[in-house]
């Protein structure tokens, strides 16, 4: 199995996540905290500097989150009979946050798409403008992507505790695997 200079291994095993797992786990735990910011500065404090600090970012930030839960997922499958096991209610735990990873920017970009007004995350353009504005898509995003938002927020907290709560068969918490890999 290719291992890099410390000794942790690229792929998955099952006495720990190897180091792709984890760099794609703590990137994508950072953006979305940053993520989760800026969508808490639009909503409690909007029309101020810390709006206006925060929010630039969201609909690029998103993007990247989209491509990089894309990439993750592939992965983890790529990984599925290596990772460590703790059990088919902590696989559906996850499997649910991945479902909220993917169907949050899914449901903006709809809706980006759908108001027509073009889509350039990072100066990329996704979309382009168009005259017209397909108004189910655009009500589609706005009835669900901040609600599921939210919610993933909720699981992901709950996610924290178990992480510490779970434990390992030889009594530790279940963070190490995502801290040290094996
Ligand atoms: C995983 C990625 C994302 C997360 C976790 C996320 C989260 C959120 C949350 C929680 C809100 C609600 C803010 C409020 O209550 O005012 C929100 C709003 C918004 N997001 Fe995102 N977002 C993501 C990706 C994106 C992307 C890719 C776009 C653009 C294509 C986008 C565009 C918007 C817009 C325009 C709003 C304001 C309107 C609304 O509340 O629906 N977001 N986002
Ligand atoms: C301080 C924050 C976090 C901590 C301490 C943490 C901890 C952990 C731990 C210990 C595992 C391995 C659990 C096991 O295999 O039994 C794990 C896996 C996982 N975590 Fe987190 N996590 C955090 C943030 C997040 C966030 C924000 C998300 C997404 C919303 C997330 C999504 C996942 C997923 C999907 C897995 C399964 C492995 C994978 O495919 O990456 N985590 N986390």
């Amino acid at each position: 199995m290719p291992a890099c200079p410390t000794g942790a291994t690229l792929m998955d095993r099952p006495d720990g996540y190897g180091i792709v797992s984890r760099t794609l786990h703590w990137l994508m735990a950072a953006l979305l905290a940053w993520q989760f910011t800026s969508a808490a500065a639009r909503q409690f404090l909007p029309d101020t500097p810390v709006e206006e600090f925060f929010w630039f970012s969201h609909t690029s930030l998103g993007f990247l989150l989209f491509i990089l839960v894309l990439v993750r997922g592939a992965w983890a499958l790529a990984n599925a009979r290596r990772r460590p096991d703790s059990g088919y209610i902590a696989r559906l735990g996850h499997l649910i946050l991945y479902a909220f990873m993917v169907a949050i920017p899914t449901l903006s970009l709809l809706r980006a798409y759908g108001r027509g007004r073009g889509y350039s995350p990072f100066g990329i353009e996704i979309f382009s403008r168009r005259d017209n504005e397909i108004e189910s898509l655009v009500e589609l995003g706005n009835t669900w992507h901040g609600l599921l938002g939210w919610t993933l927020l909720a699981l992901a907290a709950g996610h924290v505790v178990m992480a510490f709560v779970h434990r390992k068969p030889d009594g530790q918490p279940v963070l190490s695997y995502m801290t040290k890999g094996k």
